[in-house]
C-alpha cells in the first residue's frame, strides 16, 4: 500500500523564494517550461497536456488539455487564456497561497496556455479582497515583461502574449466561468445558458480557455518534466498532486500539498494533527461549501475525482472541513445555506426562491417547528434545483443538504422534537 504525506510540487517555492523577486523564481529552474514549450509546436505541447491527464482544479475536473485542444481547434484568430482566481468557496484558501507565495508559476502555465491555444491575451480574474495578490501579481508580470517572458517576441520567437489583472467585486457567483466573462465584459455578472462553452464563445464571444490558478500552476512543470513523470504522481484517474486547504476543528489546519489519492484519515490525522485534544471527530464537509457531509466512517476515502464521485460525493476545491462534537450539524448546514441565500445571482427562480425556502425550512428544524415532512420538503426543494436551476450554485446545493440529512439525521430529527440544543444555540451566540 503506498505511503502517503505532504509532496510539495506546486507549493516547493512558497516560502522559500522572495515572490517579489523574479531571479530566485528563475534560480529555481523558473520559465525552463515556457523555453521548452517554445521549442515545440502548439499542437505538441496540447498532446503532452493530454497525455499528462491534467484536471480542472477550480472544482469540475475537467481535461485540461481537452479543453485547449477545443480553443486551439477553434475558428477565429482571437483567442484569449482567463485564469479563474475568484477562490470565493468557503474554506478554500488555495489560490491564495499560490498567487501570494509563487506568482511566476502561475504566469508561465498561463504563457505556455496563451502558446499552446494560439491566445495573445491572458486575463487573471482574482477575488477583490485578495489585496496582496493583485499587487504580487502585478509586480511579478511587470518583471516578466522586463526580461521578455511577456510582451512582443516572448524569448526571441515570434509568440506575444500579455497578461493583465482584473479584480472581482466579491460575488462568489462570479467564480462561475461564464459569469466571470460577464463580469469582465463590464456587465453584471450572470452566469450564461451553456452550451455554448467559453472554449467556443467565452471573452467578448471568442474562444477562450477559462483555467483555474491551481491548475494553470501545474502546467510548467508538465511541459519541463514530461507527461510520464506526471502520471507518476496521484491514481490513473486523477494524476498529480493536490492542494487540500484544511479547516476547521483541527489541531495544525493550513494547506498541504499531497499526491492525489491521499486517504482523508491521513489529511485528517497525520498532516491536520486529528481534532484537538479531549474533542472527537463528528464529520467531515469535503469539497466546499456545495460539497458532502462525510461521516468518521468514511475516512479512508482517497480523495480524488472518482473516489469521491464514487460514493455520491465531490473533490471540489479540494477543502477539508473537520468539525468536531462541539458542533452541530443542523446550524453547520444553516450557515451554508445561508452563503447560498445570500450568494444566488437571483436570476432564475428555482435557485432565487429554492436558497430561500431552504433557509426557512431548516430554520423550522433548529427550532422544533414541526415534524418529518419538514425534512422531505427539504429534499424535494432540492431535487427541484437541482434539474431546474440554470447554473451549477443552484444545482449543487443538493449536495450538502442531501448529504447531511443522511448521515447526521438524527440530529436533525432530535431538534424536531426538542428544539434548539445547546450546542447550536452557543453557536448563535457567536453568530450574534
Ligand atoms: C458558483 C461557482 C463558483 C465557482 N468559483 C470558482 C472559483 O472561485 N475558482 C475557480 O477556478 N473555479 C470556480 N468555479 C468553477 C468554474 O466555473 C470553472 O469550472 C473553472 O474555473 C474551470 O477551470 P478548471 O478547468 O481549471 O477547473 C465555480 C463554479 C461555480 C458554479
Ligand atoms: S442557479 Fe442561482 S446563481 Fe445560478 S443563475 Fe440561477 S439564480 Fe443565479
Amino acid at each position: 500500500m503506498k505511503a502517503f504525506a505532504e509532496r510539495k510540487i506546486l507549493l516547493s517555492n512558497v516560502g522559500l523564494i522572495d515572490p517579489e523577486r523574479i531571479d530566485d523564481y528563475l534560480e529555481r529552474g523558473g520559465y525552463g517550461g515556457l523555453r521548452a514549450a517554445l521549442e515545440r509546436t502548439p499542437a505538441d505541447v496540447v498532446e503532452e497536456l493530454k497525455e499528462s491527464g491534467l484536471r480542472g482544479r477550480g472544482g469540475a475536473g475537467f481535461p485540461t488539455g481537452i479543453k485547449w485542444e477545443f480553443v486551439l481547434k477553434s475558428r477565429g484568430k482571437t483567442r484569449y487564456v482567463v485564469c479563474n482566481a475568484d477562490e470565493g468557496e468557503p474554506g478554500t484558501f488555495k489560490d491564495r497561497v499560490l498567487m501570494e507565495g509563487d506568482p511566476h508559476r502561475l504566469i508561465e502555465g498561463m504563457a505556455i496556455c496563451g502558446y499552446a491555444v494560439g491566445a495573445r491575451r491572458g486575463f487573471i480574474y482574482v477575488r477583490g479582497e485578495y489585496a496582496l495578490s493583485i499587487r504580487r501579481l502585478e509586480r511579478a508580470i511587470s518583471q516578466a515583461r522586463e526580461r521578455g517572458f511577456l510582451g512582443r517576441g516572448i524569448l526571441g520567437s515570434d509568440f506575444s502574449f500579455d497578461i493583465e489583472v482584473r479584480a472581482g467585486a466579491g460575488a462568489y457567483v462570479c467564480g462561475e466561468e461564464t459569469a466571470l466573462l460577464e463580469s469582465m465584459e463590464g456587465k453584471r455578472g450572470w452566469p450564461r445558458i451553456r452550451p455554448p462553452f467559453p472554449a467556443d464563445h467565452g471573452f467578448r464571444g471568442r474562444p477562450t480557455v477559462v483555467n483555474n490558478v491551481e491548475t494553470l500552476a501545474n502546467v510548467p512543470e508538465i511541459v519541463r518534466r514530461g507527461a510520464a513523470w506526471y502520471r507518476t504522481l496521484g491514481t490513473a484517474d486523477s494524476p498529480g498532486t493536490k492542494l487540500y486547504p484544511l479547516s476547521g476543528a483541527l489541531t495544525r489546519t493550513g494547506l498541504v500539498e499531497a499526491e492525489m489519492g491521499i486517504p482523508l484519515r491521513t489529511l485528517i490525522f497525520d498532516l491536520g494533527g486529528g481534532p484537538p485534544e479531549g474533542r472527537e471527530l463528528k464529520g467531515v464537509l469535503v469539497g466546499g461549501a456545495a460539497g458532502a457531509f462525510l461521516a468518521p466512517d468514511e475516512l479512508d476515502i482517497p480523495m480524488d475525482f472518482g473516489s469521491l464521485r464514487r460514493i455520491g460525493a465531490i473533490l471540489g476545491s479540494g477543502a477539508v472541513l473537520a468539525f468536531d462534537d462541539t458542533a452541530c450539524v443542523v446550524d453547520l448546514l444553516g450557515s451554508v445555506l445561508s452563503f447560498f441565500a445570500h450568494e444566488s445571482c437571483g436570476q432564475c427562480t428555482p435557485c432565487r426562491v429554492g436558497t430561500a425556502v431552504l433557509v426557512d425550512l431548516l430554520a423550522r428544524v433548529r427550532s422544533g417547528n414541526g415534524d418529518a415532512s419538514v425534512l422531505d420538503a427539504m429534499r424535494r426543494v432540492t431535487e427541484v434545483m437541482e434539474v431546474a436551476s440554470l447554473c451549477p450554485l443552484g444545482q449543487s446545493v443538493g449536495l450538502p443538504v442531501g448529504t447531511a440529512l443522511e448521515k447526521f439525521r438524527g440530529e436533525f430529527e432530535s431538534h424536531l422534537k426538542r428544539g434548539p440544543c445547546p450546542r447550536c444555540e452557543a453557536a448563535t451566540e457567536v453568530h450574534a
